[in-house]
C-alpha cells in the first residue's frame, strides 16, 4: 500500500526551543516511517510579518534545518525543503485566492491574534494589515496541497489555517468539478503545550525560552532564572501555580512521565534543588541532539545539499499538482 503524504513546517523566524521539541519535532520523527514525510522551511510566511528584516529570515532557514535534522527528522525518511524554492507554491496562492473571502481571512482567531500583537507593522487597530499577512492562511492551504498532503501535524493555534486550507479544497473541488486533493487533516500533538520560563508563551521575542542550539552552562542558568512563585512545595497544578507547574511539565516530558506523579515524588524539593535536577536532566537529554547540530554546523555544505535535493523532489510534484490544477482551471494553454 502506497504511504499517506504529511506535510508541515516552521517559520525560519528564530532557532527553534525546547518547546519545538517536545510540542512538535518528536511527533514528526515518530510519524516520518508512516508517512512520505515533508517538512518545510516557511520562509515566505516568515516575510509576511519580517518583510522589513529580510535578513533575519535568510539567517535562520539553516537553523531551522539543523534544529530538524538535529532532532532525529531523517533526510533519508523525510523530505527537507525551502518555501520559496517551490515558484508553485504562488501561483497556487493566487489561484485559490479566489476561493475564499476577505471576511473569512479577518475573523481567522490566529491572525486576528497575531495582527493585535503586532501594532508597530500593522496599525494600533490593525488598519494596516497588509493583503500578504491576512492572506498567509491561502498560501498555508497552497503549500499543504502542493504536494497533495494527507495529514498535516500542527499545534493547536494552526487548526484555524487547516480549516482554511479544507474549505479551499472543497470549494476547489465543487467549482471545477475535480478531485484532485485528498481533505487535509490536522494531527495534534498529544503533547501538553510547555510555557516560556517566565510563564508565558515560549518565544525569541520574549527570552524566555531555552534553544537546542544553547550550551549546557546557558541552559543551567536560563533554568536557575526561570519565574517560580513564593510556595514551598512542588506540585502540579497549571491553573494556579503555572511557573513551577511548567517545570515540572519539562522535566515530565523529559522522562516520559505523568506530570502530577513526577511532582507528588519531588514535592519535597526546594526549588533550586529541583531546578538544578531539572537544567542538568535537560542537559542529559539533549546531549545526542546538540552533539549532532554542532557536526551539521561544521558542515552547512551538507545541510544546503539536503535542502536542495528537497527542493528537487518537491518541484516535480509540485508542477505535476500544478498541471492538474492549470487543466481544472482551464488555463492549460
Ligand atoms: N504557520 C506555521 C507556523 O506558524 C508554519 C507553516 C507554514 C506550516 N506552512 C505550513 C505548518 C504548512 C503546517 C503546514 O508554525
Amino acid at each position: 500500500m502506497e504511504k499517506k503524504t504529511l506535510l508541515t513546517g516552521d517559520r525560519p523566524t528564530g532557532p527553534l526551543h525546547i518547546g519545538h521539541y517536545f510540542g512538535s519535532l518528536l511527533n514528526r520523527v515518530a510519524m516520518q516511517d508512516e508517512f512520505d514525510s515533508y517538512i518545510m522551511v516557511a520562509d515566505v510566511q516568515a516575510l509576511t510579518d519580517n518583510f522589513n528584516q529580510p535578513e533575519r529570515v535568510r539567517e535562520n532557514v539553516l537553523e531551522v534545518a539543523m534544529d530538524n535534522i538535529a532532532s532525529g527528522v531523517d533526510p533519508k525518511r523525510s523530505t527537507l525543503f525551502i518555501q520559496s524554492q517551490i515558484p508553485q507554491i504562488a501561483e497556487l496562492t493566487v489561484f485559490y485566492s479566489n476561493l475564499i473571502t476577505v471576511n473569512t481571512l479577518k475573523r481567522n482567531p490566529t491572525v486576528k491574534a497575531e495582527i493585535a500583537e503586532k501594532k508597530e507593522l500593522f496599525g494600533q487597530d490593525g488598519e494596516s494589515v497588509t493583503y500578504g499577512f491576512l492572506g498567509y492562511p491561502v498560501s498555508q492551504a497552497a503549500d499543504i496541497t502542493i504536494v497533495r498532503a494527507h495529514i498535516v501535524p500542527v499545534g493547536d493555534d494552526q487548526l484555524p489555517m487547516i480549516e482554511t486550507t479544507r474549505e479551499i479544497v472543497e470549494r476547489f473541488h465543487r467549482m471545477y468539478k475535480t478531485e484532485i486533493f485528498p481533505l487535509p487533516q490536522a494531527k495534534l500533538s498529544d503533547s501538553p503545550r510547555i510555557l516560556g520560563l517566565d510563564g508565558n508563551k515560549m518565544s525569541k521575542s520574549l527570552n524566555n525560552a531555552v534553544y537546542l542550539k544553547d550550551s549546557p552552562e546557558e541552559t543551567i542558568e536560563k533554568i536557575k532564572t526561570a519565574k517560580t512563585d513564593s510556595g514551598t512545595t512542588i506540585e502540579f497544578n497549571p491553573k494556579e501555580r503555572p511557573e513551577i507547574s511548567n517545570l515540572v511539565l519539562i522535566y515530565s516530558l523529559i522522562h516520559n512521565r505523568n506530570p502530577k506523579d513526577v511532582a507528588s515524588e519531588i514535592k519535597h524539593n526546594t526549588y533550586s534543588e529541583f531546578k538544578l535536577k531539572l537544567a542538568g536532566d535537560l542537559n542529559r537529554h539533549l546531549m545526542p541532539v546538540r552533539a549532532k547540530r554542532a557536526e551539521l554546523e561544521a558542515k552547512p555544505h551538507y545541510v544546503k545539499e539536503i535542502l536542495d535535493m528537497g527542493r528537487v523532489k518537491v518541484l516535480e510534484k509540485a508542477e505535476e499538482t500544478l498541471k492538474l490544477v492549470r487543466e481544472a482551471m482551464k488555463i492549460n494553454y
